[in-house]
C-alpha cells in the first residue's frame, strides 16, 4: 500500500498501474471504522486498483467547532487500510485540494432543501466541491458511498449526472455496531454512557419499520420523535419519512415509492444521523 500526499504523486501511481486498470475510489474523512472498511473491501474486490482518500474537507463543515473536533487519526487509519488490500491512499492537505478557493455554487433543487440540506446550510455544496475535485484527480471508474449518508448519496448521484462524469456510483449498506448504532467517526466523541444511550436511535428505527402497518406516516413520524426524545441523552433535530429518489416528505403509504425514515439527533453535543428503509 502506497501513501501519497500530492496530486502529481497520486496520478503517477495510478498511471504506473497500467492501461486497462479499473479504478475503485472510496472518499473518506478518515477516523476509519468498519463502515468505511466495508466500502474499501468492496472497492478492492471489484477493481484492479482501489484508492482511498483521507481528507477532512473544510468547505463542508457549517459549524467551525465540528470541524475543529473532528477526529484525525492518520496512523491508525493506515494500519486499518493495510488489512483491506487497498493499494493507494491519498491524504492531501487543504492547499493541495484547494490551491485557489472553490467558489462554485451547485444547484441541487429540492434535494438540498430538506433534512441535512436544511439544517446544515452549505454542507452539500462543500461535499459536491470536494467530491468533484477528488473525482477529477482520481478519475475513478467506480466510487463507493455509504447508505448511512442517504442524502449525500442522492446529491453525489445528482452531481455526477449534472456534470456528466463517467463514474459509476455504488451505494453500500449501513454497517452498525453490535448495539445497532450506525457506525460513525463521531461515535468516538461520545462518552461511554452517551454511546450506550445512542443505540436508542437505531432501535427506534427498527421498531418503526414494524409499526409502519399500524400508523399513518404522520403518526409514525411523531412516534419516532417522542420515542427518541424520551431518552434524556437524546434530542431530535428532525425526523422525516421521505421517498428514496427525490427525498420529499411522504404523505401516505399508498404512494408508489420506497420510503426511508431519516433522523438527525443530538447526543450531548454530538450530532448523529441514521436512516432505515421502511
Ligand atoms: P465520511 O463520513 O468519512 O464517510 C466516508 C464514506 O463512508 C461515506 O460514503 C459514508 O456514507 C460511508 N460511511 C460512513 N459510515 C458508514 C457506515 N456506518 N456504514 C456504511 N458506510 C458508512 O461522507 C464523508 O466522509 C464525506 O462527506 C466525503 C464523501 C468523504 C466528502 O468529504
Amino acid at each position: 500500500m502506497e501513501l501519497v500526499k500530492t496530486v502529481s504523486e497520486l496520478q503517477q501511481q495510478i498511471q504506473d498501474s497500467g492501461k486497462g486498470t479499473s479504478v475503485g475510489f472510496v472518499p473518506t474523512m478518515g477516523a476509519l471504522h468498519e463502515g468505511h472498511l466495508s466500502l474499501v473491501r468492496q472497492a478492492v474486490a471489484e477493481n484492479t486498483l482501489a484508492v482511498v482518500s483521507i481528507f477532512v474537507n473544510p468547505t463542508q463543515f457549517n459549524d467551525p467547532k465540528d470541524l475543529e473536533r473532528y477526529p484525525r487519526t492518520l496512523e491508525a487509519d493506515l494500519k486499518l487500510l493495510e488489512t483491506t488490500g487497498c493499494q493507494l491512499v491519498f491524504a492531501p492537505n487543504a492547499k493541495e485540494v484547494y490551491p485557489e478557493p472553490d467558489t462554485r455554487k451547485f444547484n441541487f433543487g429540492k434535494l438540498e432543501k430538506v433534512m441535512e440540506g436544511a439544517f446544515r446550510p452549505g454542507h452539500f455544496n462543500g461535499v459536491a466541491q470536494v467530491v468533484s475535485r477528488l473525482f477529477d484527480m482520481v478519475k475513478p471508474d467506480k466510487a463507493y458511498f455509504g447508505l448511512k449518508d442517504f442524502q449525500q448519496l442522492a446529491i453525489v448521484k445528482n452531481m455526477v449526472k449534472q456534470l456528466n462524469l463517467p463514474v459509476e456510483i455504488v451505494p453500500c449498506a449501513i454497517v452498525r455496531e453490535d448495539s445497532g448504532l450506525a457506525m460513525s467517526s463521531r461515535n468516538e466523541l461520545l462518552s461511554a454512557e452517551e454511546r450506550k444511550n445512542a443505540a436508542v436511535i437505531s432501535k427506534t428505527l427498527f421498531r418503526a419499520k414494524e409499526l409502519k402497518t399500524q400508523m399513518s406516516v404522520k403518526e409514525l413520524v411523531e412516534w419516532v420523535k417522542d420515542e427518541i426524545n424520551n431518552n434524556p441523552f437524546l434530542n431530535v433535530e428532525y425526523v422525516e419519512i421521505v421517498d428514496d429518489e427525490e427525498l420529499q416528505a411522504a404523505k401516505s403509504w399508498d404512494e408508489p415509492t420506497t420510503k426511508i425514515a431519516c433522523v438527525a439527533v443530538f447526543c450531548g453535543k454530538i450530532r448523529l444521523i441514521d436512516n432505515i428503509v421502511l
